[in-house]
C-alpha cells in the first residue's frame, strides 16, 4: 500500500490511480488523519498532495510532520514540496497569486527518482509559493529557467517535485511515479483484479456469515451490477436483486435487464413493475428538483416495500438472522465508489462538491439493514477492469451513465405516459445510431431530450404540428465538466431523419452544442 496525504489538490485521485495502474494498492487519506491511522496500513511510502493553499496560510491543512520522521520513503507534489521544506527548516517565498501551465524541467541529478527518463521533460506545473531556501541535507535536483523543480534528500528518503507528475500533460509522470513506487518503495504490482475479486469474496463472505441474507437495488447500471455479481459469487442466492420500474426507464429497459441479470449473471432478482405508481405522482410536476424528490421517495417506498417482504419471507422460512435484541438483521449491498468515499472526508468536506445528485435517498432508520460496500475501495475505470475479469457482458460494462430520475429529467415540463413513450422512441434510435457509428463508448453519453415546444412541419401534403427533440452527446472523464461532442453530419443527419419519420410526435430535431460548464449535461 502507498498512502497519499491530501492536502486539496483537485489532482489527488489522479494520484492513486495512476498508482493503481501499477498494481500497487494506494489509499488517500485526508492531510489531517493521525500518524497512526497512516501507520496502521502498513505503507510502504508516503506522498504528500498538492494543495491550493500556501504553508504560511493560518488555516494551512495540517499534516502531523512527524510523518517526515517514520523513516518511510516520502514524495511530496507542489505543496507536498513546500510543507517539506518549511517542515525541515527552510524557506518557502510567499507568492501573490499562482499560476498554471506547461514549463520544461531539466534534470540536474539524475537520482532514484528520476532514474531512466530523459535531461528534460515538460511538465504540467504549479507555479505559487517556491522554496528559496533547503532544509539541511536536501539538494535541488531539477528546475525550470525560472524556478526550482525538485529536490530531494536521499539518505532521510525524502524527495519532492514542485511539478504535477500525475497529470496525463506531464511528460514520463507516470515513470516517475512508478520509481517512486515500484523502485524506492520496493512495491510489490500485487493488486490485481483477481486478488481484489478474491480477497473481496472472502471478506463479504466472512462479513455476511455462513446464514446471512442480503439485499441489493440494481439499476441495470455498471457500479450496481458488479457489486451484485461480487456478493453472489460469495454468498450466492443469499442474495436477492430488487429492480424497479419507475416508468421513466429507456425503451423496453426493464424486460432486457432482468433478462441479462437473470440468464447472464445468474442473480435471484425480483423486479417491481411500479410505473403506473410513479408517473401518478408525477402528474402535473413540472420542477426539476420537485421530479427528483417524487422519484427518490417513491423509489425508497417501493424498495423497503419489497425489502420487507422478503425479510418476513425469510422469518416465516425459519432462517432468519437476529440481533442481540432479537431484530431480524440483513444486508444492504450498494455500488459506492471511492471518489465519494476520499469526498465525504476530505479537508474540503463534502460541501464543495459540485454533485448534488443521489440516486437512492437512504433507507428508513427501522430497518435493520447493515451495509456491505464492496466497491468502495475502487474507482470507475477499476470497476469495469474488475467486471470484465468477472466476464460479466459488455453491454453492461460499457453502458453509459444513466441518471436515477431516468427520462423524467429528459422530458421538459409535464411527464405523461405519451410524452415518455414518444421519448423512449427518440432514445432508442440515438442509441441505435450511435452504436452504428462506433463511438458509443467514447462518448460519455448521447441521448434525446422532449422538450415541450410544438413546431410547425410538413409531411408529405401534411401541415404537422409536434414536439422538438433535442440531441445531446458530451464527452467527459467523470461528468463533473463535459465537451459536447462534435458528432460527424452523416450520423447528425440519420438520427434526425430517423426520429422525424419514426417517431410520431416529433417533427424536429436539434443539436445541444453547450458544454459543461456553463451548461449541465442533462437538461433538467
Ligand atoms: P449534470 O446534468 O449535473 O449531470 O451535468 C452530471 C452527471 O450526473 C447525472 N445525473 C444524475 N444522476 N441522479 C443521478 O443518479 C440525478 O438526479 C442526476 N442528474 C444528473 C448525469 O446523467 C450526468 O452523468
Amino acid at each position: 500500500t502507498i498512502v497519499i496525504l491530501d492536502f486539496g489538490s483537485q489532482y489527488t485521485q489522479l494520484i492513486a490511480r495512476r498508482i493503481r495502474e501499477f498494481n500497487v494498492f494506494s489509499v488517500v487519506l485526508p492531510c489531517t488523519a493521525p500518524l497512526s491511522d497512516v501507520l496502521a496500513l502498513n505503507p510502504k511510502g508516503i506522498i504528500l498532495s498538492g494543495g491550493p493553499s500556501s504553508v504560511y496560510d493560518a488555516d494551512a491543512p495540517a499534516a502531523d510532520p512527524k510523518v517526515l520522521t517514520t523513516e518511510l520513503p516520502i514524495l511530496g507534489i507542489c505543496y507536498g514540496l513546500q510543507f517539506i521544506t518549511h517542515h525541515l527548516g527552510g524557506k518557502v517565498h510567499p507568492a501573490d497569486k499562482r499560476e498554471y501551465g506547461h514549463a520544461r524541467v531539466q534534470i540536474a541529478n539524475h537520482n532514484r527518482l528520476f532514474a531512466g527518463l530523459p535531461q528534460e521533460i515538460n511538465v504540467w506545473m504549479s507555479h505559487g509559493d517556491s522554496a528559496v531556501q533547503l532544509p539541511e541535507g536536501f539538494t535541488q535536483t531539477a528546475q525550470t529557467s525560472s524556478a526550482l523543480a525538485s529536490i530531494a534528500n536521499e539518505e532521510k528518503r525524502i524527495w519532492a517535485v514542485q511539478f504535477h507528475p500525475e497529470v496525463n500533460h506531464s511528460e514520463k509522470g507516470s515513470e516517475l511515479l512508478r520509481n517512486f513506487v515500484i523502485e524506492i518503495c520496493g512495491a510489490k504490482p500485487d493488486w490485481t483484479p483477481e486478488h481484489f475479486i478474491q480477497s473481496t469474496v472472502e471478506r463479504v463472505r466472512a462479513q455476511v456469515g455462513p446464514k446471512g441474507h442480503a439485499i441489493c437495488g440494481l439499476s441495470g447500471g455498471v457500479d450496481s451490477s458488479v457489486a451484485a455479481v461480487l456478493v453472489h459469487k460469495a454468498i450466492g442466492d443469499r442474495l436477492t436483486c430488487i429492480f424497479v420500474n419507475n416508468g421513466v426507464l429507456r425503451k423496453e429497459e426493464f424486460a432486457k435487464v432482468q433478462a441479462t441479470m437473470r440468464e447472464k449473471l445468474g442473480l435471484k432478482v425480483i423486479a417491481v413493475d411500479a410505473g403506473e405508481r410513479f408517473l401518478s405522482r408525477l402528474s402535473g410536476i413540472t420542477d426539476p428538483e420537485a421530479k427528483r424528490k417524487i422519484i427518490g421517495n417513491e423509489f425508497i417506498a417501493v424498495f423497503d416495500d419489497e425489502a420487507e417482504k422478503i425479510l418476513k419471507d425469510l422469518e416465516t422460512k425459519g432462517v432468519a438472522e437476529h440481533d442481540a435484541e432479537g431484530n431480524e438483521v440483513a444486508w444492504l449491498v450498494q455500488g459506492t465508489l471511492y471518489p465519494d468515499v476520499i469526498e465525504s472526508s476530505s479537508v474540503k468536506g463534502p460541501s464543495q462538491t459540485i454533485k448534488s445528485h443521489h440516486n437512492v435517498g437512504g433507507l428508513p432508520e427501522n430497518m435493520k439493514l447493515k451495509l456491505i460496500e464492496p466497491l468502495r475501495d475502487l474507482f470507475k475505470d477499476e470497476v469495469r477492469r474488475i467486471g470484465r475479469d468477472l466476464g460479466m457482458p459488455e453491454e453492461i460494462l460499457e453502458r453509459q451513465p444513466f441518471p436515477g430520475p431516468g427520462l423524467a429529467v429528459r422530458i421538459l415540463g409535464e411527464i405523461t405516459p405519451d410524452r415518455v413513450a414518444i421519448l423512449q422512441e427518440a432514445d432508442a434510435v440515438v442509441v441505435e445510431e450511435v452504436k452504428a457509428a462506433g463511438l458509443y463508448r467514447q462518448l460519455w453519453q448521447s441521448f434525446a431530450v422532449l422538450l415541450p415546444v410544438k413546431t410547425v412541419g410538413v409531411m408529405g401534403d401534411q401541415r404537422t404540428y409536434a414536439y422538438t427533440c433535442a440531441i445531446r452527446a458530451v464527452t467527459s472523464e467523470d461528468g463533473m465538466t463535459a465537451d459536447w461532442a462534435p458528432l460527424p453530419y452523416e450520423v447528425l443527419k440519420t438520427i434526425s431523419s430517423r426520429i422525424v419519420n419514426e417517431v410520431r410526435g416529433i417533427n424536429r430535431v436539434v443539436y445541444d452544442i453547450t458544454s459543461k460548464p456553463p451548461g449541465t449535461i442533462e437538461w433538467e
